[in-house]
């Protein structure tokens, strides 16, 4: 079902995404040749506890962490371990935090020490991806006006959009509907309007779009090895335009 959520129901997703970005902004300090995903891992679960606060995926569907670690070719869904950090990766970090039954999702990649200049450019380009599909959450518009922006623009810069995982509405549960695709056309599918609230997380390749599952059955990675980059904020479709809940530039 397609929910339009309350004045307070958003306010209480705000209140959850504000530890979110607190949580990314710490994290993004801690972030270093050497460090390991389980410390940044156990770091998140704590700070959300400490807020008050639980990490919405530990449980969810059998997942264990209370985020993903996501290293270089790994997509998605990386579990994090006792395995450090090295000079030159980049790991995408993403999670979901439940405050009193509101929720915030919002994944971020972060340059670990000095990242090749390919591997910058791929996380700039999948950050203006993400700011892209925003400007397309407008009331009026349709999901396939986000899709279509994010991939025109990624395909343009000789990048690839991952098909396999997608946006989606959030609340009262992690995942809801619809799917928000990071490609398609323009004018299709369902019409936005006031009250939704959507998450929009493009994940970008180097190379082709195509994914595998590890054995583990959670961590996707790209088939050729190339890397893949991801930003996703949780918004609301207002008619001011998008409201971004998981926002890291405002104070
Ligand atoms: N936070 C992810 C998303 O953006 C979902 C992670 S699935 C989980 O949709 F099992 F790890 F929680
Ligand atoms: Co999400």
């Amino acid at each position: 079902m397609i929910t339009r959520k309350s004045e307070r129901e958003i306010t209480q997703m705000q209140a959850a995404a504000d530890i979110l970005v607190a949580c990314h902004r710490e994290i993004a300090k801690m972030i270093k040749p050497g460090i390991t995903t389980l410390e940044i891992d156990a770091f998140a679960e704590e700070f959300m506890r400490k807020n008050g606060a639980i990490p919405e995926q530990i449980g969810y569907n059998g997942y264990e962490y209370a985020t993903c670690a996501s290293i270089n070719d790994e997509i998605c869904h990386g579990f994090p371990r006792d395995e450090k950090l090295k000079d030159g990766d980049i790991v995408t970090i993403d999670m979901v935090v439940n405050l009193n039954g509101g929720l915030a999702d919002s994944a971020w990649t972060y340059a670990v020490g000095n990242v090749d200049e390919a591997g910058l450019n791929l996380m700039e380009v999948t950050k203006k991806c993400l700011d892209l599909g925003i400007e397309q959450a407008q009331v009026g518009n349709r999901i396939g006006d986000i899709g279509h922006a994010i991939q025109t623009y990624a395909e343009g810069e000789g990048f690839s959009v991952v098909r396999d995982f997608t946006g989606h509405g959030i609340g009262p549960t992690m995942h809801e509907e619809p799917h928000v695709p990071h490609f398609g056309l323009p004018n299709k599918g369902l019409r936005l309007k006031e009250g939704m609230v959507i998450t929009i997380e493009p994940m970008i390749n180097e190379g082709t779009w195509e994914s595998q599952m590890d054995e583990n059955s959670w961590t996707a990675r790209t088939v050729d090895k190339g890397r893949s980059a991801q930003y996703e904020h949780q918004i609301v479709i207002t008619k001011d335009g998008p409201l971004i809940l998981t926002d890291q530039d405002k104070e």
